[in-house]
C-alpha cells in the first residue's frame, strides 16, 4: 500500500461542511507527523491519551448540568445525565485495553519522548477531581436536608426506592466507575512498565494507591457497612444455619 499517499491525503481538505462542522483538520493535527512518531506505537498512545481528555470534558461539562437540575430537582434529567457520565466512563476505562496491545519496550520508547509529562498534569482529571464536593452538597440540601431525610433513612429505615434514593445510587455509581479507572490504570502500568521499578518507588507508587482509595462520597459507602451491622445485630455475627444444623 501507498504509504506516502495515505500520510499526504488522511487529515483531509478541510473543506467539505463536515470537516468544517467538525474541524476535522484541526483534530487530525493534533498528533505528531507521522514522519515523527518514535515507533508504531505511539498514534496510538497519543490519541487514547486525547481521546480520555475529551471523555473527560465530556464527563466534567454534563456534571455541571447535572448540578442545576439537582438544584432544580428534575430527577428524570439527573438521571439520563447521569447515564452519560456513567457511559463515558466506561468507555475510558476500555479504552485503556488498547494500551495493552504495546510491548513494554516500545512503551519505554516512546517513554523518553514524553519529558516530565505524567498524568497527574491531565486538566480534565483535575477538574473532575474537584467536582465531587458541589455535587454532594446539592445533593444534601436539596434531596435530603430540604426533605427532613438522611442517607440511612433512603437507604433503610424510610427506604421506598424515592428520587433521593435514585439520585445517590447515580453518584455511586459514578464514584464507583472513577474508583474503576484508578484501578485499571494501575493494571495497565503493571502491564507496561512494572510497579516495581526504582523510578517508580515512593511518589510515583504512593500517589496510584492512595488515589484508589479515594472516595466521592463517602457516606453513601458507609451506609452499607452500617446496615450490615445493624442488620446483622438482629441474627447475630454468626447466623444459625437454614437447614436448621
Ligand atoms: C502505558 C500507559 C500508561 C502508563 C505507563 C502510565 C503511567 C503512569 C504513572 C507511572 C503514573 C504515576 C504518576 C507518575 O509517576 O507520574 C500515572 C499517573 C496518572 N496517569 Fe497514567 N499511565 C498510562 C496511561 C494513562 C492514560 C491512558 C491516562 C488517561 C487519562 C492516564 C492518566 C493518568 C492520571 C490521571 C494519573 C494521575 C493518577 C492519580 O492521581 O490517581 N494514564 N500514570
Amino acid at each position: 500500500m501507498d504509504r506516502d499517499h495515505f500520510y499526504a491525503t488522511m487529515n483531509g481538505e478541510g473543506t467539505l461542511d463536515y470537516e468544517v462542522y467538525l474541524n476535522t483538520k484541526a483534530l487530525l493535527s493534533c498528533q505528531k507527523d507521522f514522519k515523527d512518531f518514535c515507533n508504531g506505537d505511539e498514534l496510538q498512545f497519543q490519541i487514547v491519551h486525547q481521546v480520555e481528555e475529551l471523555w473527560m470534558k465530556l464527563i466534567g461539562y454534563t456534571l455541571l448540568d447535572i448540578d442545576d437540575f439537582m438544584q432544580a430537582e428534575n430527577t428524570n434529567r439527573v438521571v439520563t445525565l447521569f447515564r452519560r457520565v456513567h457511559s463515558a466512563l466506561r468507555l475510558m476505562i476500555a479504552q485503556l485495553d488498547l494500551l495493552e496491545t504495546m510491548s513494554p519496550k516500545e512503551y519505554q520508547e516512546i517513554r523518553l519522548q514524553l519529558g516530565n509529562g505524567s498524568g497527574q498534569e491531565s486538566p480534565g482529571f483535575r477538574t473532575i477531581l474537584k467536582m465531587h464536593q458541589p455535587l454532594w452538597q446539592s445533593f444534601k440540601s436539596v434531596y435530603l436536608e430540604k426533605h427532613g431525610l438522611t442517607v440511612e433513612k433512603i437507604y433503610d429505615s424510610e427506604y421506598s426506592h424515592s428520587d433521593a434514593y435514585v439520585v445517590a445510587e447515580a453518584l455511586a455509581e459514578f464514584d464507583e466507575l472513577f474508583q474503576r479507572f484508578r484501578f485499571c490504570h494501575i493494571q495497565l502500568i503493571q502491564r507496561t512498565i512494572g510497579l516495581g521499578a526504582k523510578s517508580l518507588k515512593g511518589r510515583g507508587v504512593d500517589l496510584l494507591n492512595e488515589g484508589q482509595r479515594v472516595k466521592f462520597f463517602p457516606e453513601l459507602w458507609e451506609i452499607r457497612s452500617q446496615m450490615t451491622d445493624a442488620w446483622g445485630g438482629k441474627y447475630g455475627v454468626v447466623r444459625d444455619s437454614i437447614g436448621g444444623h
